[in-house]
């Protein structure tokens, strides 16, 4: 017979793993998001943003708004945002860059989680 101890000592252990898998994955997603933030024929986003807390992006795209603070939307506003702005902003100059398959669905959870990542409000 496995002893209760011993069960919790297994539970508690994996959740310990489970949050480092995670931590590991977000920042494997993260890395994925700049990628595709910054690659002209994947998001080509810094043509038109800066973003705030990555100097290493060139803070010269100035159509669209600086992206600040963004970890204060929900996570599925943002994929909204980017898989098609139309939605909340009627005719914006933002392409619709998930409607029109230029980007998958899997580069726009990355594009969010780096977002989130690197804009958090301090
Ligand atoms: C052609 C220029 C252009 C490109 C390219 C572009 N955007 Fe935008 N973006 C804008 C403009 C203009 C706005 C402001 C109007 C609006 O909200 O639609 C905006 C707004 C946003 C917002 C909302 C910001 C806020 O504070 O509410 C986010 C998030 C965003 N863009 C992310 C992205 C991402 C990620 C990409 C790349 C996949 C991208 N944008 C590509 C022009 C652009």
């Amino acid at each position: 017979m496995i002893s209760v101890k011993k069960l919790l000592a297994i539970a508690i252990m994996s959740a310990i793993s489970t949050t480092v898998v995670n931590a590991a994955s977000n920042e494997a997603l993260v890395k994925e998001g700049r990628k595709v933030f910054v690659t002209k024929k994947q998001g080509n986003c810094l043509a038109c943003h800066a973003v705030q807390g990555d100097p290493s992006i060139p803070q010269t795209g100035d159509i669209g708004p600086k992206l600040a603070n963004l970890d204060a939307y929900p996570k599925a506003y943002l994929f909204e945002k980017i898989w098609d702005p139309n939605k909340t902003v009627p005719n914006t100059l933002m392409p619709p860059m998930g409607r029109s398959h230029k980007i998958t669905k899997h580069q726009i959870d990355a594009l969010v989680a780096y977002l989130q990542a690197t804009t958090k409000s301090k």
